[in-house]
């Protein structure tokens, strides 16, 4: 017979064949009673601690109730642990389990964020006599946030309703139906009576010959949990080894870091993200014995290469085939508990694994009340102190993460504000690259027999791109369209890129998510770079609302030797908003279209632009009056002497 263990689980590297199991459910709803039930049915009291318990409530006049069982052991466990989530373990004959509970949401929710506890699977309950309650919504929202896929819905006090069937249906078709909006599945549906002990260890209760329901022939609870997927060993994970320092040794570099998962081997070929360098472990040194040839999640290790590159602390190690996501605009769920609330594009500082860097709230999606479940208005702002919200957060530089359920230590990150940690989140929805493929084997680049200048030559000009951003309605296209003519009637080669036009073919596959635009904004300054090679004049027409996607197609442009100038097309919301010229903004505000700039998306600004130009007081002839001017300087030909406005 196994005890409880009533201190808080440690999980060693390797040892993670336990699953971890939340209960949620309202405890009027059954869920003291169906965990003392099932450590009970388990056998996984401690000798005498029932008849103890019985004992003290004959004493206080009481019925013996498992819920009673749970209060007192909750209640020893409560003088040795520090984080708010008592853990406690049992067995059944395939594997142990972890029972995590927690005494509110709000705990819950906060240790699950913040990573002191984590669980793999969850056991909803719902009371059959009370029906799907707000609560029991509440809850599966609970579950969605957080991701928890392999969920068991518990229809407890199935005896207050004569072990209907009927009711046992009712009350599945209704939560399942609530659910699937949610996009949580549950894998079962079973109908218990936790008091009784039916359908939980085993499906027949206590001095009962039948089985009341034997009209149910699913699983038992526990069989349920059984069929459950227990979360990988970390060093089955791909490899992850954030660098904390680089040390200078004789003429060689000591890369030191944690190896959080996966494993490490000497002649393993390594890539640092993010910034992509390659090279192979030489050594992994130790100090105290002789060299290792390989290390696993958990180690902490000194690494050699074989080939001088440049690490600093904060880049992370991993395998080219199972590289993390290099980004700087990202989803997650935080959890605030700051005292101050948490500003929309205001920054903080975020550290993820042994990277700090800047970052600010872009956009938040939703907001959920920890302690009430309730959900909030998504447009307020900030995010106040304990609630979780589903942000898009943008990093100053370049951040290496993963999605959380893919590797739970880079995929999790805290925020300090003011120097103290006031939020911690967990990274979704990221996207991954297929790095080996980004940077292809075995491709050239090929120069051709007409040279750049050739074409210089014989076009009279430059290529070079302008890149206008301005919210939708703003004038851009327009202007766009102007500044073309021009420049096409005095003899330039000149061609416009417009956001509309690009998404019917080339873009079509792309939407309007953070992560579509950072594609779509990519590929329009790759092609522009190609059209500069060609020797055009480029003009691209595209919201993009992000600075940092602007600086990259600046980056790329400039890569490729070409000009490249940025125009804000400003014009006031309003303004944009009354032009209306597609009717798209009144779609936008009765929520017809999701993620407009300006109304549900963010617009950034820029601060740096070469030419700004104002729409709203400027005329069309203007602005490609003001544009020109600073162009045609820039597209002159060496000689210069074909410039004429
Ligand atoms: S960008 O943000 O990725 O740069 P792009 O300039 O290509 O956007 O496309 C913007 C055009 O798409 C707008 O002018 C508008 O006609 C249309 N559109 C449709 N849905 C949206 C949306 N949710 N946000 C912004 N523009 C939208």
């Amino acid at each position: 017979m196994s005890s409880v263990s009533t201190a808080p689980v440690q999980i060693a590297p390797g040892q993670t064949s336990r699953v971890r199991v939340v209960f949620v459910g309202h405890v009027d709803h059954g869920k003291s009673t169906l965990i003392g039930r099932i450590l009970h049915d388990t056998h996984s009291l401690p000798d005498g601690k029932v008849a103890h318990i019985q004992k003290v409530c004959a004493a206080k006049g009481m019925d013996f109730e498992f819920a009673h069982l749970l209060d007192a052991l909750m209640e020893e466990q409560a003088q040795n642990i520090t984080i708010d989530t008592t853990q406690i373990q049992f067995k059944t004959d395939k594997r142990p389990y972890v029972i995590i509970d927690a005494p509110g949401h709000k705990e819950f929710l906060k240790n699950m964020i913040t990573g002191a506890a984590s669980a793999d699977a969850a056991v909803l309950l719902i009371a059959a006599n009370e029906g799907v309650q707000e609560q029991s919504r509440r809850h599966g929202y609970l579950l969605s946030l957080l991701g928890i896929r392999q969920v068991v819905v518990a229809v407890n006090k199935m005896d207050l309703v004569g072990y209907s069937q009927e009711v046992f249906d009712r009350v599945c078709a209704e939560y399942r139906a609530f659910l699937a909006q949610i996009g949580v599945e549950a894998r079962a549906f079973v109908p218990i009576s936790a008091r009784n002990g039916v359908n939980v260890a085993n499906r027949i209760g206590e001095n009962q010959g039948v089985a009341p329901t034997a009209w149910y022939t699913g699983h038992t609870v526990l069989e349920m949990l059984d069929t459950f997927e227990p979360p990988a060993p970390l060093t089955e994970l791909p490899l992850r080894m954030p660098i904390q320092d680089v040390y200078r040794f004789d003429d060689r570099r000591l890369l030191v870091g944690r190896i959080e998962t996966g494993t490490l081997r000497v002649g393993d070929k390594l890539v640092f993200s993010p910034n992509d360098k390659t090279s192979v472990v030489a050594s992994i040194e130790n100090w105290s014995g002789p060299a290792l040839t390989s290390a696993v999640a958990g180690q902490s290790v000194a690494i050699t290469l074989t080939e001088q590159i440049f690490v600093q602390r904060g880049h992370v190690a991993s395998h080219e085939v199972d590289a993390p996501i290099e980004t700087n605009r990202f989803r997650a769920r935080l959890f605030w508990m700051g005292k101050r609330n948490l500003m929309v594009g205001q920054p903080y500082k975020l550290k993820l694994a042994t990277q700090e860097l800047d970052v600010e709230v872009v956009s938040v999606d939703r907001i959920i009340d920890a302690s009430t479940l309730e959900a909030a208005s998504g447009d307020r702002g900030y995010i106040a102190k304990n609630d979780v919200a589903e942000v898009t957060l943008q990093t100053r530089g370049a951040l290496v993460l993963d999605n959380q359920d893919r590797n739970p230590f880079m995929g999790r990150f805290v925020i300090v504000d003011d120097r103290n940690v006031a939020g911690g989140g967990i990274v979704y929805g990221g996207v991954y690259a297929d790095r080996t493929k980004v940077k292809s084997a075995n491709i050239y680049w090929s120069e051709g027999n007409v040279l750049p200048k050739n074409r210089v030559l014989r076009n009279g000009h430059r290529g070079g791109v302008i890149w206008l951003t301005g919210l939708s309605g703003s004038g851009k296209s327009t202007i766009a369209r102007a500044l073309e003519r021009e420049l096409f009637n005095s003899g330039r080669q000149v061609y416009v890129l417009d956001g509309d036009n690009l998404r019917h073919g080339l873009n079509s596959n792309l939407g309007f998510s953070p992560e579509d635009r950072v594609e779509n904004i990519r590929r329009v300054a790759e092609v522009a770079k190609i059209m500069s090679e060609a020797g055009l004049v480029v003009i691209t027409a595209f919201i993009s609302p992000y600075r940092v996607d602007r600086g990259r197609a600046r980056e790329i442009v400039l890569e490729g030797g070409h000009e490249f100038a940025e125009v804000y097309v400003e014009a006031p919301l309003a303004v944009c908003e009354e032009r209306d010229v597609k009717g798209l903004y009144k779609r936008a505000r009765s929520g017809e279209i999701a993620e407009f700039t300006g109304i549900s998306a963010p617009y950034e600004a820029p601060d740096n632009a070469e030419i700004v130009v104002q729409t709203d007081v400027q005329s069309v002839d203007g602005a490609v009056a003001v544009i020109l001017e600073h162009l045609l300087p820039r597209i002159r030909t060496i000689t210069g002497d074909e410039i004429s406005i």
